[in-house]
């Protein structure tokens, strides 16, 4: 009966948090999280009460974290996304430049039409636009492998911090998902009582993004050292 009682709950718990979040992001609270807590409560030898309430308690701060983390992680991927715009802008004058350098080549074939009606005008006019369309053609390929080459680093760079802000927001997450688990371990075990989740309507623990700064890892929102023995 206990079992089938914790067995609902580990259930629910699985479900609820299947979907709560972008796949992408998904991918980054292990699936083996979810399972270990599942676990917990299914191995669980206390009372329903005291399951029900550690359950409630611990699902809050459980989801809270991954609110907060959630939040921290789109918006290494929202500054990553602006860095690789900015770079767009940036090179957006050279492919202007580029753009001209065509349409003058072609600009200049054009004009050579005018000297249909006189075959050696015509060909002198079309040889003169060919060796000038072939310098053209060298300067936009000089043009766009310099420009490869910076946008590429540029992207890289854009990369390399937007890898190390989700590692460094994935690691504090899993650390603070951790102490989440271990604090459910000890209510479920008895060890310490179930705690009072906060009332959520005070949803600032839940909506407060901390965009620019990706280095400073917020507070845990629960603490596993607890007075009571
Ligand atoms: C988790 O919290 C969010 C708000 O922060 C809420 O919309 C969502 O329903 C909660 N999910 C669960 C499973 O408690
Ligand atoms: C190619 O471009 C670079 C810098 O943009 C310049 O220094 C170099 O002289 C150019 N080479 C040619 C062949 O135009
Ligand atoms: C790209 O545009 C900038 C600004 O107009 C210019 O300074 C730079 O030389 C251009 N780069 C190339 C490779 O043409």
């Amino acid at each position: 009966m206990f079992n089938n009682f914790s067995k609902t709950f580990a259930m629910v718990f699985m479900v609820a948090f299947a979907g709560a979040f972008s796949q992408d992001f998904d991918n980054f609270i292990p699936k083996v999280r979810r399972e270990n807590v599942a676990r917990l409560i299914l191995n669980s030898k206390s009372s329903p009460e005291v399951i029900s309430l550690c359950f409630d308690s611990y699902n809050y701060y459980w989801n809270a974290s991954n609110t907060v983390y959630r939040s921290q992680y789109d918006s290494c991927r929202t500054t990553a996304a602006k860095g690789n715009s900015a770079i767009n802008e940036e090179v957006a004058s050279n492919i202007t430049y580029v753009i001209t350098l065509q349409e003058e080549s072609a600009k200049e074939y054009e004009e050579c039409n005018e000297e249909k009606g006189d075959a050696l005008a015509y060909f002198q006019c079309t040889t003169k636009a060919a060796t000038n369309a072939a310098k053209t053609s060298r300067d936009i390929q000089n043009i766009s492998n310099d420009r490869i080459q910076y946008v590429t680093m540029r992207r890289d760079m854009v990369k390399y911090d937007c890898d190390d802000c989700t590692g460094k927001c994935n690691a504090a997450h899993n650390a603070e998902l951790a102490k989440v688990e271990e604090g459910l371990l000890d209510c479920l075990s008895g060890k310490i009582p179930p705690p009072t989740p906060p009332t959520p309507t005070t949803s600032s623990t839940t909506t407060s993004p901390t965009p620019s700064s990706t280095t400073t890892t917020p507070q845990p929102s629960v603490e596993t050292t607890t007075s009571d023995e």
